[in-house]
């Protein structure tokens, strides 16, 4: 009997040890436990020893079987930590993956760059409501109800009963809104204010996306003049588009600021020699102009002792002639073999 418990044992090591997979295990575990397993065949001998024999063996039988189990479970563990392993979703091994830094969008860059610009000449930002009255967006800025000069920027309007001081509201169409709130703020001069937002439009092509962002400056004081105007711009042209670019004032008309000023700057394309680009060497950036009387008194500001001047123009439109991008809608397909040029 001693000589067949040895054999088991010595079987049992080599045999449990080489099982691959968990069906391996079952098959190699009936061999030894089963119906007809050496095992098996020795407990029953025991039936057939003289009593006295009889105690000792099934101590032996049963310390056999216990060390079965023991290899059986050693087994079990190193087969199921194999193959959570295999079928783990995480490779330690595997190297890394880069992870693609981003950066900000064109837009917020540009944001960034003209408050940083501005606030070097003492603008500070101020935020103004995106949906506003029809009073501030038009009305105080010497656009009465119905006039012509609306006729551009009526867009979207919001479906509530009209205040009836203020009218209806409006998505604003431009960032002009903040002027006479601005006024309001401050009270009394200087006024040094730059009105960044979102604005609303009917208008989709090349150079125009139903929603863009402008930038609205303002500035209030006593003494202000045209020179001052024609300074900041080349201020902040030489500073965002580079220190070679200079702009002009080609006369226009805007109803809140008298004289208006469109504004011009020279092409980087061509360097103001004239080219597809640009209007013989000159691109337009925005309006501009001194700020009408008749919008001081909107904000409450004495327009016999205080003057000012005021620009605004889109964001997008800016980015657009810096990077000589010919397309504006571009900026807002995010394509990323676009965007990330810049
Ligand atoms: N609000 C005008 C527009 O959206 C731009 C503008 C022109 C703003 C003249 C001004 C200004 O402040 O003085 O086209």
């Amino acid at each position: 009997m001693d000589s067949q418990i040895a054999k088991i044992l010595r079987e049992a090591d080599q045999i449990i040890l080489s099982a691959k997979s968990r069906e391996d295990l079952e098959r190699v575990y009936i061999k030894f436990f089963g119906k007809n397993s050496d095992l098996n065949k020795l407990t029953k001998k025991i039936l057939t020893l003289p009593k006295e024999q009889k105690p000792k063996a099934g101590q032996q039988i049963n310390l056999v079987k216990r060390e079965l189990e023991k290899l059986f479970e050693e087994a079990k563990t190193r087969l199921s930590s194999q193959l959570s392993a295999l079928s783990s979703p995480i490779d330690p091994t595997a190297p890394g993956k880069r992870i693609q830094l981003g950066h900000l969008h064109l837009v917020s860059q540009a944001i960034e760059e003209i408050v940083e610009i501005f606030s070097k000449l003492g603008f500070l930002l101020q935020s103004y409501p995106e949906i506003d009255w029809d009073w501030y967006t038009f009305e105080s800025l010497n656009m009465p109800k119905n006039h012509p000069a609306r006729d551009e920027w009526e867009t979207f309007f919001i479906k509530a009963s009209p205040d009836p001081k203020y009218g209806s509201q409006v998505l604003t169409p431009h960032t002009s809104n903040g002027q006479v709130r601005e006024m309001q703020r401050v009270k009394k001069p200087p006024i040094r204010m730059i009105n960044i937002a979102r604005c609303y439009r009917r208008q989709i092509d090349v150079s125009h996306t139903p929603m863009f962002h402008q930038f609205e400056g303002l500035l209030i004081d006593k003494n202000v003049s045209i020179p001052d105007l024609k300074g900041t711009f080349n201020f902040f042209t030489q500073n965002f588009f580079g220190p070679d670019r200079v702009t002009r004032l080609r006369p226009h008309h805007f109803r809140f600021t008298e004289p208006s000023f469109e504004v011009d700057i020279t092409c980087d394309v061509c360097d103001g020699r004239g080219c597809r680009m640009c209007k013989s060497g000159w691109l337009e950036l925005g309006g501009a102009g001194m700020v009408h009387p008749k919008v001081l008194k909107s904000g409450g500001i004495d327009a016999q002792i205080y003057s000012g001047f005021a620009f605004g123009w889109g964001i997008e439109r800016t980015i657009a002639m810096k990077t000589n991008t010919d397309d504006i809608r571009l900026l807002y397909q995010n394509d990323i073999r676009f965007l990330e040029q810049f």
